[in-house]
């Protein structure tokens, strides 16, 4: 049977799923009864799921955690996380009660621009081409008050409207390149209306002004998009404490940890392997807590790396020092996330979420997030230069082993004691249970 299908959209759910269970599965009962229990039984909750995106068949759960003790600016939190890789809940935990001792985490921001920007070419002078611009530009501006008032209203708007001259790097490629503050919302519906909108009243005047010489300039317009670039849409996280209280903290429990810690910073600055890795333990607690917010991750991931790059030469994010006897440990990354609109509100466990963190603004927000990548970028490095990464990784990972062998609750007591001494492997823990 071919599995080529037109028309899938409009099946309803149920016709979808038959026709994936009997093309794909064979028909397979099991298969179908899978779908079916994970969808929700709160009919309004998941008529909701099924509706932020299209051809849905199911729900895709990931668990849902919490990590407490995290003190910000002198206020402490209890952090949503998303996520499915174990050990990232218990170490970021771990951390914000590490440094909840010493002070807390720091946060700052540093800045909150959008960007969009609309591409295009032009045959013509740029002289002609930016005299023109800067003509219209309090026109566009007045025609796209009914748009950008709301946003005005609330703080925001276009920052800035210029021209930018691309013709060196693609022959006739210019941009219009707009600043935007979305205040409290992450801004893409906004920016990209704002944008298009833009486009439309360029091209009216470049027709009412007849901008273009008869038969020999011709302006094609390419595309409107906000970037997901957004380098001046920054918070800054920081911790610090002596020196000493690091090298006599029983925990720590190691003379060299400060100079490892640092080092391993030093070499994801020069790495490219190990800034990815260094990145990804970072991205670990950024992404759980912009999913369990309801933001766009992808968005989130893109500018990070990007801002990852930005000297040249991919890095890790983060800095260690020491300066006058404290240690520090910073990161400044671009977070472009919101608390109003998108699945802020519509999503039940991301509204629950929101409560959770007292209904921070977008501002509050990217500095929780930031301190949480930090803290978990503290508890990775943390374990790597003392224990080694496997010891806290396997004890989850045990649970996840022991549930995919189906072990009873007593068989993963008595695992749980075992393996505390012994090594944790697929096929050790295998033959533990046959044991048993
Ligand atoms: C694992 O998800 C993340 C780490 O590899 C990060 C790091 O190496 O810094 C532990």
């Amino acid at each position: 049977m071919s599995n080529f299908v037109n028309g899938f959209s409009k099946k309803n759910k149920l016709e979808k799923i038959d026709w994936i269970i009997k093309t794909h599965f064979h028909n397979n009962k099991k298969a179908k009864h899978l779908l079916f229990s994970y969808l929700n039984n709160d009919e309004s909750i998941q008529n909701l799921h099924d509706e932020f995106i299209e051809n849905t068949i199911s729900n895709f759960y990931l668990p849902f955690a919490v990590a407490p003790n995290f003190l910000i600016n002198g206020k402490y939190y209890t952090i949503p996380m998303a996520i499915e890789e174990s050990s990232v809940v218990a170490a970021v935990s771990k951390t914000a009660k590490f440094w909840a001792n010493l002070g807390g985490f720091k946060t700052k921001i540093l800045g909150v621009e959008k960007v969009g920007q609309i591409h295009f070419f032009y045959n013509g002078s740029f002289k002609k081409l930016k005299s023109f611009f800067k003509k219209i530009t309090k026109n566009i501006i007045e025609d796209l008050k009914p748009i950008t008032s709301n946003m005005e209203k609330r703080g925001g708007g276009i920052s800035s409207l210029e021209l930018a001259d691309m013709s060196k790097k693609i022959n006739s490629y210019y941009q219009i390149f707009v600043k935007f503050n979305t205040v409290d919302s992450m801004g893409a519906n906004f920016i990209n209306t704002c944008l298009e909108k833009i486009t439309e009243i360029f091209k009216f005047y470049v027709g009412e002004k007849k901008f273009l010489d008869n038969g020999s300039e011709k302006i094609d317009f390419v595309m409107s998009i906000l970037s997901n670039y957004t380098p001046n849409c920054i918070a800054k996280a920081s911790v610090n404490c002596k020196v000493e209280d690091l090298k006599e903290n029983d925990e720590l429990n190691d003379e060299n940890f400060v100079e490892n810690f640092i080092n391993a910073v030093k070499i994801s600055k020069v790495d490219t392997f190990r800034a990815v890795t260094h990145n990804k333990g970072i991205m670990n607690g950024i992404d759980s807590v912009v999913i369990a917010t309801g933001n766009d991750f992808r968005s989130v991931e893109a500018g990070v790396h990007a801002y990852a790059s930005r000297s040249g030469n991919y890095s890790g994010l983060s800095d260690a020092y020491i300066k006058d006897d404290y240690f520090y440990f910073e990161l400044t990354i671009p977070v472009s996330i919101g608390t109003v609109g998108g699945l802020t509100k519509l999503h039940p466990l991301v509204d629950w979420a929101h409560n959770l963190l007292g209904n921070p603004n977008a501002a509050e927000l990217m500095q929780i997030i930031v301190a949480t990548g930090l803290a978990q970028n503290f508890a990775a490095i943390k374990s790597l230069v003392t224990s080694g990464i496997q010891k806290g990784h396997m004890k989850m990972h045990l649970l996840n082993v022991l549930n995919q062998l189906g072990a009873s609750p007593k068989q993963k007591e008595e695992a749980i004691e075992y393996f505390k001494n012994n090594l944790v492997s697929y096929k050790n823990v295998r033959e533990f249970l046959n044991k048993k």
